[in-house]
């Protein structure tokens, strides 16, 4: 089926012009088609956003579940399969993430962020590189139980699999997810080896469910554990790069965090609406349909653009605004329904203790030279250095 363009996506980004495009997007055709990346619906208003996201009934993610594309023959759980056949693989990570474990991981997260930040604030330099891509892998590696070898290995091989998304090179791309499945099998054999319990270990809790009696089929909690282990690590790194920017251009809210710790927690939501760091997460339409009146063919793919929904203005008045003061923040930042993500409350606690120790450790972040900008499934910068003014 042949759609009219309504937009092209811009080969050069810079830090603003996603949100510019988005902007105009959501003011004079908030359903947008392009051909580019295989062709796509550009989903920008927040209403819309939640629609296609709560009606996974008519919005599948068996098909294409991220633009652009990437070709695979493997299923990943939870992300691609529709309920209820995803919830047993997330109920098996969820119960990691009680609140009672997570009080424990706040604990453990203040010398984490501290080993791999002190650092970074005593030389300056690039935050993503030297900052921002180690924390989260280290943070999954504790997650996972996984020894210091195979979480070195996540490192590297998750870079090289990062670079070869941003630069479409799907060979490349093909070959660093095999090897990701590589160290999944591992892990899976380790457990299966040297039993261990479901009760603290994750990937030993996947081995342990049951549906009907039976054990998840091994290829699925492979891919399961190859989802996880890489998923939680982009987003992260381009958003804590993302921050910084943030207070670089705004050395008032930088002195605000500073002189008043508290606020930390509510500057985090507001940076998590601000530069949201999917864009790029999707569905494909079972059956013809609509979403806010623009008819939708069957097999269409469906972009929800997380980054576009949080700005917009019908939910966030003053959108483009840093604000501590709104009312309600009914963040898309995480998804929403079937899908909505199981390690948001992870995420947060190794982002606010970031956000802290960032506007605790140092008065003034400068920046120096220019953003490398990340790619469309995601938004926010793979490379952005500053000088950083000690406290
Ligand atoms: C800033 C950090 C993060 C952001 C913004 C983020 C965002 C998202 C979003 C928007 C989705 C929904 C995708 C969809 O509906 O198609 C998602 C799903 C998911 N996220 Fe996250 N995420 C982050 C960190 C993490 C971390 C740290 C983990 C692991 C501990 C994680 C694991 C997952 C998994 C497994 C899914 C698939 C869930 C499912 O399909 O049921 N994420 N994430």
């Amino acid at each position: 089926m042949t759609h009219k363009v309504d937009f092209t996506v811009p080969e050069i980004e810079d830090f603003d012009s996603p949100h510019a495009l988005f902007a105009e997007l959501r003011n004079h055709c908030p359903v947008a088609w392009s051909d580019d990346m295989g062709g796509f619906w550009a989903v920008t208003k927040h209403a819309d956003a939640r629609h296609v996201l709560e009606n996974w009934e008519m919005f599948t993610t068996t098909i294409q579940n991220v633009v652009p594309r990437v070709a695979t023959t493997q299923r990943r759980p939870p992300l691609h399969l529709d309920p209820p056949h995803n919830k047993p693989y997330r109920n098996a990570i969820q119960r990691h993430l009680t609140p009672m474990k997570l009080s424990d991981w706040e604990k453990r997260m203040k010398p984490m962020v501290a080993r791999f930040l002190d650092p970074w604030i005593e030389a300056g330099g690039d935050i993503c590189k030297d900052f921002s891509f180690h924390l989260p892998i280290a943070m999954l590696a504790d997650f996972f139980n996984l020894d210091a070898d195979k979480a070195e290995l996540i490192r590297v091989v998750g870079a090289e699999f990062n670079m070869a998304l941003q630069r479409m090179d799907f060979d490349l791309l093909r070959a660093k997810s095999d090897e990701l499945y590589d160290i999944a099998a591992d892990l899976i054999a380790d457990r299966h080896a040297t039993p261990r319990d479901p009760e603290t270990d994750p990937a030993a809790s996947l081995l342990a469910v049951r549906v009907e009696g039976e054990p998840l089929p091994d290829d699925m909690i492979l891919g399961a554990l190859r989802q996880f282990l890489l998923v939680g690590i982009i987003a992260p790194t381009t958003f804590i790069g993302s921050m910084a920017v943030h207070l670089a251009r705004h050395p008032e809210h930088h002195a605000e965090l500073t002189a008043n710790p508290d606020l930390v927690p509510e500057a985090l939501e507001e940076l998590l609406r601000l530069y949201t760091p999917y864009r790029g997460f999707a569905r494909t339409a079972r059956e013809d349909t609509e979403i806010s009146g623009c008819p939708i063919s069957k097999g269409d793919p469906v972009a929800i653009v997380f980054t576009s929904a949080n700005r917009d203005a019908e939910v966030f008045p003053d959108p483009d605004s840093y604000r501590l003061d709104r009312e309600a923040r009914d963040l898309l930042t995480f998804g929403r329904g079937p899908h909505m993500c199981p390690g948001a409350p992870l995420a947060r606690v190794l982002l606010r203790e970031t956000l802290l120790q960032l506007t605790q450790k140092s008065v003034r972040l400068e920046q120096r030279g220019e953003i490398e900008m990340t790619n469309w499934p995601e938004y926010g910068p793979l490379s952005v250095s500053f000088d950083v003014k000690k406290r």
